[in-house]
């Protein structure tokens, strides 16, 4: 293939690839990558002809040659160790992701950060650039790459550029610390069309842009620097056709009897899965799960709780401190709980494949999932999606931009613990007519609302609006 005909029509860019490279003693081996992003991307994606994803390799130093993956063209960009450290775990990890999750964790400004965040942001630009056929659509995923679409447009004025924020945009007072607010905003700025996950954060952009850039704004448009950006909503999806498919699999249902015995045939199962990652609220679930065990509530001789902790961003401090929290709560509960052989808390520090996942979501009478806060949460809709008979109960956090349109879930505020015990104590005891009719109602939403939906219904806007039209937008606003 030379270099001319390797141009692509549809150039995604994102931090990672859709598989992630991981050295084993025969050699490197390729894993999908963790989270949201690659889950809701890669299934659309797939379904295109031609196209590139630019990304990283999860390794320092990688190679960078591009080759074929499920159709698509992967192009690794090599980052440096000193890159992973500062651009990666330090300016997109340790200031942006917990400022954009409203500041739960105390964000770092550090000037050497943002450096690097400047390098690696050109580096994505440059090889998208290389990547893209002329007039080709590049959309570019979330905030480790705010920057890029100003920069690619700097060096191809061609193209119709996207950007998609796949965590939340955050409100205005936190938004205005960042010493760098106004590269950030004339970074995304680049793109002609800027997406969120909910109308709320769309609106949280609409009103920081004009108040530290030069951008104008008219309704859901932008001008900016003689361009219009049309600043829009897309909640994002799964396959959900897929994941039922996997869940009423005979296969599926074996794995579900395997679970079943190895908890001890519990009468009720309680499940969580999460990359662990102190947004996700992990802790407080657990301290909840405690006190009402310790008050009578629940009954630790007929129930397991599963929590499945996806390692993630191991090195950055604020992810050690919550590993060691939810594995001290897991192991006390354990100690004063549990009978030999079976734990009440199964807590497994793991990433497991997503079948095994799917058969615990059939497995599973009741979903938690209350992050403090949450872009959208997939797996709160994979559980929708996998009850195929409609039973089962999803408590799920009033801050997860999925409880938009997942309302007939037990919505919860996840910093009340009382609020999270009650909701925990329905759910368990939610009569099966009252399951089934939130269920459907859910699954309705989920499999309209697919990946593949929220890609075609972004790209439409981008078609539309690219091409430098006045405003028709798609978009829900
Ligand atoms: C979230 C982010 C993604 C990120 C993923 C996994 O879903 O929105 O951009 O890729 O977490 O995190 P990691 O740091 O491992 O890429």
């Amino acid at each position: 293939m030379t270099e001319q005909n390797a141009c692509s029509e549809m150039v995604v860019v994102a931090n990672r690839l859709p598989v992630r490279a991981e050295i084993t003693k025969a050699g490197t081996r390729w894993v999908s990558s963790p989270g949201g992003l690659v889950a809701a991307v890669a299934p659309a994606l797939s379904r295109m002809k031609h196209a590139s994803w630019v990304g990283w390799s999860g390794l320092a130093n990688g190679a960078v040659t591009p080759f074929e993956h499920n159709g698509v063209r992967l192009v690794p960009v090599r980052l440096q160790q000193q890159e992973i450290e500062r651009f990666y775990e330090g300016f997109s990890n340790a200031c942006l992701w917990p400022l954009y999750h409203d500041s739960i964790e105390a964000p770092g400004f550090h000037r050497i950060w943002w450096d690097s965040y400047v390098n690696v942001n050109r580096k994505f630009a440059e090889a998208a650039a290389q990547a893209a056929a002329p007039g080709a659509t590049v959309w570019v995923h979330d905030y480790q790459l705010q920057l890029v679409p100003r920069m690619l447009r700097e060096l191809r004025p061609d193209l119709r550029i996207g950007f998609f924020l796949h965590i939340p945009f955050p409100a205005r007072e936190l938004f205005l610390r960042i010493p760098w607010r106004r590269q950030i905003v004339e970074g995304m700025l680049g793109a002609d069309v800027i997406g969120f996950q909910t109308s709320v954060t769309a609106h949280n952009f609409r009103y920081v842009a004009p108040r530290v850039s030069r951008a104008t704004s008219s309704g859901k448009v932008l001008n900016h620097e003689g361009r219009s950006i049309l600043v829009g909503t897309f909640p994002i999806g799964i396959d959900a056709d897929r994941n039922a498919e996997m869940a009423k699999s005979t296969e599926t249902a074996s794995r579900v009897e395997e679970y079943r015995e190895l908890l001890g045939n519990p009468r009720k199962v309680l499940l969580g899965v999460d990359r662990l990652d102190y947004t996700k609220g992990i802790a407080l679930r657990l301290q909840a799960v405690r006190e009402l065990f310790d008050e009578g509530r629940l009954d630790p001789a007929d129930t397991a709780v599963v929590q499945i902790a996806e390692p993630s961003r191991g090195n950055v401090p604020g992810y050690q401190t919550v590993q060691a929290e939810v594995e001290r709560l897991a192991g006390g509960i354990n100690g004063d709980y549990s009978s030999f052989g079976t734990g009440v808390i199964n807590y497994q520090h793991q990433t497991l494949p997503f079948r095994d996942l799917v058969a615990l979501y059939r497995l599973a009478d009741v979903m938690l999932v209350t992050p403090f806060r949450d872009g959208m949460n997939l797996v709160a809709k994979e559980y929708v999606a996998s009850r195929t008979d409609h039973t089962g109960a999803l408590v799920l956090s009033e801050f997860a931009g999925a409880a938009v349109e997942l309302r007939q879930a037990i919505l919860v505020n996840p910093y009340d613990i009382e609020d999270v015990k009650d909701a925990i104590e329905t759910a368990v005891n939610l009569p099966v007519p009252e399951q089934r009719r939130r269920m459907i109602a859910m699954g309705k939403s989920v499999h309209r609302n697919s990946a593949t939906a929220w890609a075609e219904s972004f790209l439409a806007a981008l078609a539309q609006f690219g091409a430098g039209s006045v405003v028709s937008p798609a978009a829900r606003v």
